[in-house]
């Protein structure tokens, strides 16, 4: 029988320092109003000091997953991270989860396709499982963006965006009929490459960052916001409508609809053209921000607790973001 490859369990861990959006307006011109009206954020979560990577963000969620999927952590035979925040430039954050999971001689693969990473890497874990090449894949998303931002008029437009956060699933063999991931498709477009960036430090230079590149802040976060709405409102509902039709399926089996959270504006849109009614969508937006490639593994990991999503669910996932990138993957749970 072919094998097919199934999320057997998920869990997320975010850090205890609550940051509301009446706290960013102590350190920038912004305000509650503001963030809240155009993105329906209204608080997020930050690492509470210096040390903390995407990595130790990741290790507790790692450790829910395999706990509800009744795995080992021996069990383990590859880890995917997908993170725009790794814990240091290199290695990847995927080593030091492994190291701290104490699974030495694992593979370990990061993947940056920040707001599509997560599913970019269930895409490989999926293939790994069905070709046979690894059994249990570690999937994690995981992002620390709090020590990456501008708290100023400057850096206003994005610092109010993000949040810290993981999400990790695990991956293994389907052992039920109808279980089991029944597509993903992926995409990217270049030329939405400096529309959403952090140019420096970069190779291309020489040198890679200069006081000057400090001083224009080039090695903080850029993003043409009108531009990345526009995109995502148009890529999310179009790689949506394809996922579900690829899997023989129609907007109308989808239980839950789990999508990137960038902005509950972009995330009501996207619903609304793809026809599912808000309380088959999954928002979490007011309470973490962007987590990036946490987003939707967090959103499975609470909604499996909050028992909407059961053996049989049908969960739709798209995503868009930088690159541009976007991704979109229907699971039966
Ligand atoms: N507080 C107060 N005012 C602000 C803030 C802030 N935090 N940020 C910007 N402003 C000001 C601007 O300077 C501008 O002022 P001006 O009119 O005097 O020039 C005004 O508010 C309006 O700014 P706009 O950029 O036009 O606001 P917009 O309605 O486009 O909303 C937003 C901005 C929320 C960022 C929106 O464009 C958006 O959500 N875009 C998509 C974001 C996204 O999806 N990112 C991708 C995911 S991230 C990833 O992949 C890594």
């Amino acid at each position: 029988m072919t094998k097919r490859a199934a999320i057997l369990g998920s869990g997320h861990y975010v850090p205890s320092r609550v940051v509301t959006n009446d706290d960013l307006a102590k350190l920038m011109p912004t305000s509650d109003e503001w963030i809240h009206q155009r993105t329906g954020i209204r608080e997020r979560r930050f690492i509470e000091r210096t040390g903390i990577g995407a990595s130790d963000l990741a290790l507790p969620a790692a450790k829910m997953a395999l706990e509800q999927a009744g795995r080992d952590v021996k069990d383990v035979d590859a880890v995917i991270f997908a993170t725009l925040s790794p814990d240091v430039n290199f290695p990847g954050s995927g080593c030091f989860l492994a190291h701290k999971l104490g699974i030495p001689g694992v593979p370990a693969l990061d993947v940056r396709n920040q707001c599509s990473g997560f599913l970019y890497s269930l895409s490989v874990a999926d293939a790994w499982v069905r070709a046979g090449v690894y059994k249990n894949v570690l999937v994690a998303g995981a992002e620390v963006h709090s020590t990456g931002m501008e708290f100023n008029e400057r850096g206003r437009d994005v610092a109010v965006l993000f949040g810290d956060g993981a999400g990790v699933v695990l991956v293994g063999e389907a052992t039920r009929d109808e279980q089991g991931v029944r597509n993903v498709e992926l995409h990217a477009d270049g030329v939405g490459a400096q529309e959403l960036w952090v140019e420096a430090p970069a190779s291309m230079y020489i040198p890679r960052l200069t006081p000057e590149m400090l001083d224009e802040g080039r090695h903080f976060p850029r993003m043409n916001g009108k531009q990345v709405f526009r995109w995502a409102t148009e890529k999310m509902p179009e790689v949506a409508h394809s996922v579900v039709r690829g899997a023989g399926l129609t907007m109308a089996d989808i239980d839950l609809f789990v999508p990137h959270q960038a902005n509950m504006r972009i995330n009501q849109l996207v619903a609304a053209k793809l026809g599912i009614p808000d309380d088959r969508v999954v928002h979490n937006i007011e309470r973490y921000g962007n987590t990036t490639a946490a987003t939707i593994p967090i959103g499975i990991s609470e909604s499996w607790r909050a028992g909407k999503i059961g053996p049989g669910s049908r969960v739709l996932m798209a995503a868009f973001g930088a690159g541009f990138t976007w991704a979109g993957s229907v699971a039966v749970f």
